[in-house]
């Protein structure tokens, strides 16, 4: 491939590119001159830890040599179109389903996320032939109209006013609740008796499907309280409505099982996936769909399709990863590394601008506020993407870059999900350095040294 001076790529992208997410004007993205495992170098050949996998998908890391190996072999099969059977397809279909819960039988395949989502509302439609798609707030499902329409996040906005039928609910996050639970069961009780009265208010024969990531990455990685999703899943049955969930960033191992769902007693009716099932290596995603909806489909047509849905070289690329997580034993790795995670972690609650640390295998969140008492975040709700007029939590990424250590944030949430090969030595290095990033900004929100702080419970 030519090659092209940093400066070039810098100054095509400013000119040619629009940027996801951003102000177009002032931007300077960095180039990456190489990456390795958990590693990426910058154009000046700075080394970075990659605290995020990118948008949380290189499970298996940068450039792993298994993959590289696989691209070279992409042209031994052919190109077909999504009605032809292939190899690589059918194979990883099967694979998947056998990871999947036991009421999972069949996979369609998308080329994203949000394409999954988008697919899921349709094949939800069609089998119950009702209308409404219920979702809740402070969630996350893609930038694409139907998926923007499910989301809950303000990022929902730019598709507003949306499309009729989509219906959003409250989101059992406890630790910004106003209600003072005694305990996580009473928390769930609360939300779903409220949940099953809103079904109520909306007419239960008009809704389709209820649409949740079971544990929401981008807005904080918000773990349930105890039998809630067991919850919404007894309400979805007793109302014949669909239950989905959106394992698209929790899927393929992150939480340390292969879907969050494994972690609890439920199974859902569809669950859309991407990101990991690659690795991020191909852009590939799809819906995993039970036995029922699969039956659904065997004498009525599935009105959906995507050019590239199955593409040869996505799914050879999906087939080597999930060997890749055999081989390696990536979710084992995920889950002992994971506790190493949390106590890193948990150690963090002794600042005073760390409000809650979240965590589950390599799936994490940090809270942070300007006061720990009262809980006052540092970036009020809607004030994100540039428009916190402090820059706070800009400024705090930005500490952290400086430092070699990568992530993004959200609200006043850093998350923290680093590629899921990430050994011990390498974990604890990168949390060194986000701690010492912790105590300098701790300084400089309370101006008080960490030293004179009491640790507060
Ligand atoms: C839970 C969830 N759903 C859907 C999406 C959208 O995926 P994509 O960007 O591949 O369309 C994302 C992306 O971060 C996500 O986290």
């Amino acid at each position: 491939m030519e090659k092209y001076s940093t400066e070039t790529i810098q100054k095509n992208h400013q000119q040619y590119v629009l940027t996801s997410w951003s102000k177009q004007s002032g931007l300077l993205p960095k180039v990456m001159s190489k990456a390795h495992g958990v590693y990426f170098w910058d154009e000046q050949d700075k080394r970075y830890f990659d605290m995020s996998s990118q948008l949380v998908y290189t499970n298996v890391g940068h450039q792993h040599p298994k993959l590289l190996e696989a691209f070279k072999h992409i042209g031994d099969i052919p190109l077909s179109a999504p009605g032809f059977a292939s190899a690589s397809k059918s194979a990883l279909a099967r694979k998947i389903t056998e990871y999947a819960p036991s009421n999972m039988k069949k996979v369609f395949f998308t080329c994203g996320g949000a394409e999954s989502n988008e697919h899921a509302i349709k094949m939800a439609r069609m089998v119950t032939g009702r209308y409404k798609i219920f979702s809740r707030y402070r969630s996350y499902h893609g930038a694409t109209f139907g998926a923007g329409n499910l989301t809950g996040e303000n990022r929902r906005l730019s598709v507003e006013p949306g499309i009729p039928g989509f219906v959003k609910f409250d989101i059992p996050y406890l630790y910004r609740e106003v209600i003072d639970f005694n305990n996580e069961e009473q928390a769930t009780e609360f939300y779903l008796k409220r949940l099953r009265q809103q079904i109520l208010y909306e007419g239960p024969n008009t809704i389709a499907a209820v649409f949740i990531e079971p544990i929401p990455g981008s807005n904080g990685v918000i773990i349930p309280p105890k039998g809630y999703l067991e919850g919404i899943r007894a309400l979805c049955d007793e109302f014949g409505i669909l239950m989905v969930c959106d394992e698209v960033m929790s899927g393929f191992g992150r939480t340390g099982k292969m879907f969050a769902v494994d972690h609890y007693d439920f199974e859902p009716d569809m669950i859309t996936f991407a990101k990991g099932v690659t690795s991020g290596y191909a852009p590939l995603g799809g819906v995993i769909v039970s036995n029922q909806v699969a039956s659904y489909f065997d004498d009525h047509v599935l009105m959906t399709g995507l050019t590239y849905s199955g593409h040869t070289m996505c799914t050879q690329i999906g087939l080597e990863t999930l060997k890749i997580y055999e081989k390696e034993k990536i979710i084992e790795n995920t889950s002992h590394v994971g506790q190493t995670l949390a106590q890193r972690l948990d150690q963090l609650m002794c600042y005073s601008i760390v409000g809650q640390v979240r965590h589950i295998g390599l799936f994490a969140a940090v809270e942070l506020v300007k006061d720990k008492k009262t809980r006052e975040p540092l970036i009020q709700y809607g004030l994100d993407y540039g428009q916190d007029p402090v820059r706070l939590m800009n400024k705090f990424v930005s500490m952290l870059l400086e430092k070699g250590f990568y992530t993004y944030s959200h609200e006043s949430s850093v998350i923290i999900a680093p590629p899921l090969v990430i050994k011990e030595d390498e974990l604890n290095e990168a949390m060194d350095l986000f701690e010492a990033v912790i105590q300098e900004f701790e300084k400089e929100v309370t101006g008080i040294e960490h030293s004179t702080i009491l640790p507060v419970k």
